[in-house]
């Protein structure tokens, strides 16, 4: 519940990074710290399908590991209609966030858990990538998911070698 808050900061890490259909105050790249982007969430409903089901990112938790993300100032009621896919066994959490300028910040991130029933987990790159080349849902083919946020990381100036491993195999 946001009530009485004037903005709310949303940390994105997958798709949130470079599909914004929302309107934000304020955006700022920022990084996170004891988490890490992993493509181990299966997805039957956007990049694949239920008897094919594709392959999107969840976060980690690693101690020590920094994941660079975008960060989106949205107003409460902006927030509280955002579909982040949160009634799916996604989890919610405040994190701190470090910006570019070392100002810092608390921000809200979903993240969906091995609880989940879509939940796929770990497995070697070159089957991930496997997966993700063969896949296609309703929102388009995962390989366009998988390119879309390398691209929009190297922007960033990140270097997330599980995502750019994942890339060059599907190149
Ligand atoms: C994200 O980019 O942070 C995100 C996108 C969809 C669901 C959960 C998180």
């Amino acid at each position: 519940n946001f009530e009485g808050l004037s903005s709310v900061w949303l940390f994105g890490y997958g798709s949130l990074i470079y599909k914004v259909d929302f309107p934000f105050i304020e955006q700022r790249p920022a990084t996170i710290e004891g988490w890490a982007r992993r493509f181990w969430q299966g997805s039957h409903d956007h990049r694949g399908t239920p008897e094919a089901p594709g392959r999107v990112v969840t976060l980690i938790e690693q101690p020590g590991a920094l994941c660079k993300g975008m960060a989106y100032r949205v107003s409460p009621e902006v927030f509280e209609h955002l579909d982040i896919r949160e009634k799916n066994g996604y989890l919610r959490f405040s994190t701190p966030m470090v910006f570019h300028d070392d100002s810092s910040a608390e921000g809200l991130v979903y993240i969906a858990t091995a609880e989940n029933a879509a939940f796929l987990g770990p497995a070697p790159s070159v089957d991930i990538a496997r997966q993700i080349a063969r896949s296609s849902g309703p929102s388009g083919p995962n390989s366009e998911y998988l390119l879309k946020l390398a691209e929009a990381l190297r922007a960033l100036g990140d270097h997330d070698p599980h995502v750019f491993e994942l890339e060059s195999h599907l190149r």
